[in-house]
């Protein structure tokens, strides 16, 4: 089966998933010929959850002995380019890239959802970040998006519209609660493979998050560099504020052409309540609350 996307692609039915029409083939290479390394860390979200604060909080933790961060490739180049989406950068371009050169650990990013994931990356002891976020706000996050890249759109399509597709599970990668159940009950079996972050946490309080995501990656902070404030410095390095204001990302171009500003809007908790009315708000929360029913992750899907 295959639906319209507003955003003026497809979405196709595929093995339970919403897949976009603009990363179908290369998920599909991805799927097929990806091997992974037991060093890997491969960065998981739902998209407009976070990935790229997430892609430049990993690149800065795996890359500190490489380069200060004075130093650091995240001032010169877009955290998308230092760490590549599997299904629309990587295979989407190759069918068969060569990834067996890149130096360890290699940190790759993907928006599949659990049940789709190659079986080199479940097999293996490579490490999965899954990161989600309240979906209240991703849809609002996710229709600005659309709207700086293509802004016919945001006038073809309406919100309410847009929170009807979510409801009937049609969101890039959707169902949504499946996205997210998936990983949940991944990381409560294999708390060792997947750890699951949320977006929210990591707004109220981003030390604590960032030193366990360093531990989970296998690359823990010393008690000198916690001394030394290494921790708080690439917390602010990475920080909202910081990425949005270098060059590269204010008016760097993203090899597709895109603007990298298009990554990087307000960053903020509880936006939805600016644009969402309360009735679009309550359709929502009701089927997150039946969809979740029964799983701890409840609050981890709604915020
Ligand atoms: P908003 O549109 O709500 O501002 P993704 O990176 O998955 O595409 O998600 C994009 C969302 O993350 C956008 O949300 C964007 O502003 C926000 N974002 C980008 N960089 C961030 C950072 N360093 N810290 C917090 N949020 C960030």
């Amino acid at each position: 089966p295959k639906e319209s996307n507003w955003d003026g692609g497809y979405l196709y039915q595929y093995q339970g998933c919403w897949c976009p029409s603009l990363s179908f083939q290369g998920l599909i290479s991805f799927q097929r010929h990806f091997q992974a390394h037991d060093t890997d860390v491969i960065l998981i979200t739902p998209p407009k959850s976070g990935t790229t604060w997430l892609k430049a909080l990993a690149f800065a933790i795996a890359n500190r002995m490489h380069y200060p961060l004075s130093q650091s490739p995240l001032l010169t180049s877009n955290p998308h380019h230092l760490v590549p989406f599997l299904e629309f950068n990587i295979y989407h371009e190759n069918p068969f890239p060569n990834l067996e050169n890149i130096h360890s650990p290699r940190i790759f990013s993907t928006h599949t959802p659990y049940a789709l994931l190659p079986s080199s990356i479940k097999d293996s002891k490579c490490k999965i970040v899954y990161l989600c976020r309240n979906p209240l706000d991703r849809l609002v996050s996710y229709w600005h998006f659309i709207g700086k890249l293509r802004p016919e759109t945001v006038e073809a399509i309406s919100l309410d519209q847009l929170v009807d597709m979510f409801c009937r599970g049609l969101t890039a990668y959707g169902p949504f609660w499946d996205h997210v159940l998936g990983y949940w009950k991944a990381s409560q079996e294999m708390p060792n493979k997947v750890l699951f972050l949320q977006y929210e946490d990591m707004k109220v309080e981003i030390v604590s998050p960032l030193k366990t995501l360093a531990d989970f990656m296998g690359c823990p902070f010393s008690l000198d560099e916690e001394k030394q404030g290494m921790v708080e410095e690439i917390a602010s390095f990475c920080s909202f504020n910081n990425l949005k204001e270098l060059e590269v990302n204010k008016t760097g171009k993203f090899h597709t052409g895109k603007q990298n500003n298009v990554f990087f809007r307000k960053g903020e908790v509880g936006d939805w309540a600016n644009y969402l009315t309360p009735g679009m708000v309550e359709r929502m929360e009701k089927l997150m609350e039946e969809k979740l029913e029964g799983s701890t992750s409840k609050r981890r899907g709604r915020g």
